[in-house]
């Protein structure tokens, strides 16, 4: 088993990775609570595999568990859900110190925590991230949130978990195309400031998919350690270091939006075209060469990821999507920072570049 820990004062807390934690979760959690009692959240996909499972090593120290299951997928991250999971929470006679558990992917996760942000004005929370895109991104650094009518996650809190479990053995039920959306998001750390990491990942990614378990656990914890430096350098993203971590992510979401958050795209694969939009535009500008945009490229399309605006399915102009951009949250003043990059693991935030200079690129793609 792996330990790290993010570094937040006197809210820091471990991240356990090791295949086989989920049976072991009770001896992790047992010693955080000031009762033997907890409940563990999840959803409808999650629980058959691994709910009892986790009841049970829960049990198994002792701990008396009670148990919800949500329904599956982003619907559940809305006003509704957390209204009906914050009066299970209370109706189950939650106490601030019990450690809800979140087992499941980023939805289940962001949810649980926008719940316990609320409930009792502050709960603790465990985070169980069962897909790699949780495993690797969501379930660390506090972010949570649910999904309203005018945009995703515009309604949300900091609330950093307590604890961190991730047993990457639990991906061998998920979806191979879920897989891949993960995928995206280790490969953005590459991406991001580590060349190196990149590079592993060409040699690596395809077994990494294919279900080579060290290559899993290699890809986590390089992944998880680099989020993990990241969320303590800057908490609340009121720097320039924590935004980095959206790469690709502004152009993603233009194509998440205009393929109407639907399974036609998901968060990952967008982000992967995204990715590849980003070297493209930074190399149309001079920026960074565009040998590194091509590799970019390549790496996503020989692991089946979008790679470009037609692999995406997306055919509409660049105007459609850069006003999807216009709206993104983290427009200042008017202006939408971009995460561009100088190369392979150099990227950085500016606000050189307007839409409509995106606008034009997005239209010769
Ligand atoms: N908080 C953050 O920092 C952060 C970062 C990135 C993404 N997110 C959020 O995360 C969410 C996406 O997370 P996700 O991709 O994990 O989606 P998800 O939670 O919807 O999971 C994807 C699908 O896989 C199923 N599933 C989960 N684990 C499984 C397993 N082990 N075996 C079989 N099926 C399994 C789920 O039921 C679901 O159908 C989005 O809402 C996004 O906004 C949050
Ligand atoms: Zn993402």
């Amino acid at each position: 088993m792996e330990r790290l820990t993010v570094e937040l004062g006197s809210r820091s807390y471990p991240i356990l990775i090791g295949d086989g934690l989920l049976g072991e979760i009770g001896r992790h959690v047992a010693p955080l609570l000031k009762r033997p009692r907890t409940m563990i959240v999840t959803d409808e996909h999650v629980a058959p595999y691994y709910l009892d499972a986790a009841s049970a090593a829960l049990a198994a120290e002792g701990v008396t568990v009670s148990s919800l299951v949500l329904p599956a997928g982003e619907s559940s991250k809305s006003w509704a859900g957390l209204a009906r999971l914050t009066e299970w929470l209370i109706g189950e006679g939650v106490e601030r110190s019990d450690h809800v558990i979140a087992l499941g992917g980023g939805v289940i996760g962001d949810l649980v925590g926008f719940a316990c942000s609320v409930v009792k004005r502050g709960s603790a929370f465990v985070q169980m991230p069962t897909t790699l895109l949780a495993q690797v991104d969501s379930s660390v650094g506090g972010k949570t949130a649910i999904n309203v009518a005018a945009g995703k996650n515009l309604i949300g809190a900091f609330h950093q978990p307590a604890l961190v479990v991730i047993d990457p053995t639990t991906l061998a039920t998920l979806p191979r195309r879920e897989l891949g959306a993960g995928y995206a998001e280790v490969v953005k750390y590459g991406l991001i400031d580590d060349a190196d990491f990149f590079a592993w990942c060409e040699a690596n990614g395809a077994a990494l998919l294919a279900g080579d378990g060290d290559a899993r656990h290699k890809a986590i914890a390089h992944s998880v350690a680099a989020k993990a430096r990241i969320v303590a350098a800057d908490e609340r993203e009121t720097q320039d270091i924590r935004a980095l971590l959206n790469l690709g992510h502004s152009f993603g979401h233009a194509l998440e939006a205009e393929t109407g958050y639907s399974d036609r795209l998901l968060h990952g694969e967008a982000v992967a075209a995204g990715m590849v939009l980003a070297h493209q535009f930074s190399a149309a500008n001079g920026l960074c060469p565009p040998e590194d945009a091509a590799r970019v490229r390549d790496h996503l399309a020989s692991v089946d990821l979008p790679h470009s605006l037609a692999s995406a399915g997306i055919n509409s102009g660049g105007a459609a999507l850069a006003a999807h951009m216009a709206h993104d949250k983290k427009v200042r003043g008017g202006k939408l920072p971009l995460i561009l990059t100088r190369g392979i693991g150099q990227s950085f935030v500016t606000e050189d570049y307007g839409l409509d200079a995106v606008s034009a690129f997005l239209d010769d793609r």
